[in-house]
């Protein structure tokens, strides 16, 4: 079966696009990545996957209108053939009418139990609420932020030591794990239903 082609979006470290490539390096993996993409030229995740030998594009979003940037990044995935957009730490919030032309191609991950603490400062608000675990979530992405359909989750329990800090750490490791396997499942599943 012909492998599924990502694009990945990111605006920083790119870790979660580095897992997510990796895996996909590992045999019978249903997925490659056939671009990396960032509103950042100056993402850290850009230089690591130039040296991987996979094909980057970068554009700020500064000066544009959202649907305008929204609109170069889709021509950018277009171009690289991508059929799936996955985010990985891309910090924008994306326009509706993009969104809804890749309904069911695109998919994030979030650094929460959703439907807990949808947005930013997840672990902190996850502490400050004395809950026992944080996590993350991979899930579809709808026009409104973090509340597309769950696909996977995985949980990390709160030490009672734990900061922000070193609970997104460990979140990030959970995420690892989390993040090619679901969209492994996902893919492969697609594959089977239009097969
Ligand atoms: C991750 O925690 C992810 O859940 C969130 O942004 C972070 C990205 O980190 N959406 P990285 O750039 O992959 O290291």
């Amino acid at each position: 079966m012909p492998k599924a082609k990502v694009a990945i979006f990111i605006s920083g470290s790119g870790t979660n696009m580095a897992a997510l490539l990796y895996a996909s390096r590992l045999p019978d993996c249903p997925y490659e990545v056939v671009l990396v993409a960032s509103n950042r030229p100056g993402a850290d995740g850009l230089s690591l996957a130039r040296a991987e030998g996979i094909a980057t594009f970068a554009h700020s979003h500064k000066g544009l209108e959202r649907a305008d940037h929204d609109a170069v990044m889709e021509r950018a995935a277009q171009d690289a053939d991508a059929d799936y957009i996955v985010l990985a730490g891309y910090m924008r919030i994306l326009s509706e009418e993009f969104v809804s032309r890749w309904t069911g191609n695109i998919i994030n991950i979030h650094p929460s139990l959703l439907p807990k603490y949808k947005g930013l400062n997840t672990h902190a608000r996850a502490i400050e609420a004395g809950d026992r675990h944080g996590g993350a979530t991979v899930h579809l992405v709808t026009p409104e932020l973090d509340s597309g359909a769950i696909l996977e989750q995985v949980k990390v329990t709160i030490l009672p030591e734990d900061t922000p800090d070193t609970l997104a750490e460990r979140v990030k490791l959970a995420e690892y794990q989390l993040y090619p396997r679901a969209l492994a499942s996902y893919v492969a599943r697609a594959a089977r239903v239009t097969a």
